[in-house]
């Protein structure tokens, strides 16, 4: 089995969405094997978003994902994890989702996108290491 890590962001958390995208997730057979309501401070954010350190939209990013509670999960299936999980999130610009998406069907904004989700098997040992080192 492979692993990867989901965060549903605070825009999610606020608007009642944790459900409906755990759900999503269980409907195509992946397993949610740790998770945590966690309110992330500056630091681990900034770990977490570190490949955009410097880029314009660095510091609203993380304004944003440090604003109120995110929903931080492990999901687990067979394959490459990652890769499921990135489809049913859709694309980052959620204008630019398709339906049948997360992003397609709930969001609107780039900056509130409402789903992350490890974008390689690298970057998921990495971030996973972050917010849950027992898994490690
Ligand atoms: P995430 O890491 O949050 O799962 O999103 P992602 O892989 O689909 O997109 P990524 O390129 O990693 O960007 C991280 C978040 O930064 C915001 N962003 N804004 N204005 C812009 O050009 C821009 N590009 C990225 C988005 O909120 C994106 O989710
Ligand atoms: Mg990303």
């Amino acid at each position: 089995m492979d692993r990867t890590l989901v965060i549903v962001k605070p825009d999610g958390v606020e608007r009642g969405l944790i459900g409906e995208i755990v759900r999503r997730l269980e409907a195509k057979q992946l397993r949610v094997v740790a998770g945590e309501l966690r309110h992330l401070d500056d630091a681990t954010a900034r770990r977490h978003y570190a490949e955009h350190e410097g880029k314009p939209f660095f510091d609203s990013l993380v304004s944003f994902i440090t604003r109120s509670p995110a929903m931080v999960m492990v999901v687990e299936g067979p394959g490459e994890t990652w890769r499921v999980v990135r489809n049913l999130m859709g694309a980052t610009n959620p204008q630019e989702a398709a339906p049948g998406t997360i992003r397609g069907d709930l969001a609107i904004a780039m900056s509130e996108n409402l789903i992350h989700g490890s974008d390689s098997s690298e970057s998921a040992a990495r971030e996973i290491g972050i917010f849950f080192p027992h898994l490690g």
